[in-house]
């Protein structure tokens, strides 16, 4: 039997996006762009990346530019043809994702992201899946999800989160993990706390935007039971799956922006930027005068 791959990717986009106002009230906070390309396409190429053929959007009211994005723009892509812009034109018909690859599905409600997950359940049928949160822009070579991968089959299936130690007092903002055994980069999960009090936080090890599912996520997230927040939390689904099947967190070696957030997002497009040959020279000069004018 062939090993089994992970092939789908749900991408929840959903959310309302509240701690952007007003700049998420008409554009999906999903499409706010790091230096020029839409956080939403950077997830997109990291799965790509890691070999997934099928992008699951779960998308929300004012979110259909989201659709647009990943579809052809026929007037512009003749119009740069028409005036020779080759590699504006390529760079456009290479981020789009193959034919047929593409789903969106609807939350209508915005219930949590365990439900945004659920509102995939058709689309992933009855097989693993990776699950990417945009606005956690992962950094590196190689990407995120493929470390998670790669680990994911040395471990032989289960769940597998991607992690990251953070200051205690921000426990309050993550799903928490209880950590076992760790080997190199590969920790042991024995339990998951959704937005702990820091003083009730079983570690400082919290889940970021990246996970592998199995199939038998869909029956616990079906219970639709509240949590924190009174929302239906994917931490909770994925905690009572422990003791039935595998569990680990995998600490990536590529860097997080948390582009959800201001400051965050801010951070993302001064260290792409700083990145970029072309964009790094003049972005350097502005960071030093800004420097010394402070
Ligand atoms: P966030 O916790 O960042 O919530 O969601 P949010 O609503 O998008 O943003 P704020 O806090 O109001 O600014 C984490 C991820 O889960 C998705 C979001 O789109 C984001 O990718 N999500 C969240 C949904 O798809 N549906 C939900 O009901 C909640």
């Amino acid at each position: 039997m062939p090993a089994p791959r992970i092939r789908k990717a749900v991408f929840p986009v959903a959310g309302m996006g509240t701690r952007f106002l007003p700049a998420t009230k008409a554009i999906p906070k999903e499409m706010l762009p790091v230096i020029d390309k839409p956080v939403i396409q950077y997830g997109v190429e990291e799965a790509r990346e890691a070999g997934i053929e099928q992008f699951i959007f779960v998308t929300g009211r004012g979110k259909h530019v989201i659709e647009d994005h990943f579809d052809h723009a026929y007037e512009l892509e003749s119009l740069l043809s028409a005036r020779e812009k080759t590699k504006e034109l390529h760079g456009l018909l290479e981020s789009l994702p193959n034919t047929g690859a593409v789903s969106f599905t609807r939350q209508q409600k915005p219930l949590g992201l365990g439900h945004a997950v659920l509102c995939a359940q058709h689309l992933v049928g009855n097989e693993p899946f990776a699950v990417v949160l945009p606005d956690d822009l992962m950094v590196g070579q190689p990407g995120a999800l493929k470390q998670m991968v790669a680990a994911w089959r040395e471990i032989g299936g289960g769940v597998v989160v991607a992690a990251e130690e953070k200051p205690r007092e921000e426990t309050q903002r993550y799903g928490v993990i209880a950590p076992g055994p760790s080997k190199g980069p590969i920790t042991e999960v024995l339990g998951v706390v959704e937005k702990p009090k820091p003083a009730e936080a079983p570690s400082n090890l919290c889940i970021i935007g990246r996970y592998i599912l199995p199939p038998e996520i869909f029956s616990e997230l079906e219970r639709r039971e509240r949590g924190a927040g009174n929302e239906i939390q994917l931490t909770d689904a994925m905690a009572r799956l422990l003791g039935r099947l595998p569990f680990h967190a995998v600490t990536t070696s590529c860097a997080r922006y948390d582009c959800g957030d201001k400051v965050g997002f801010l951070h993302a497009n001064l260290a792409v930027g700083l990145a970029r040959p072309d964009i790094a020279p003049a972005l350097r000069l502005i960071i030093n005068a800004l420097r010394h004018s402070a």
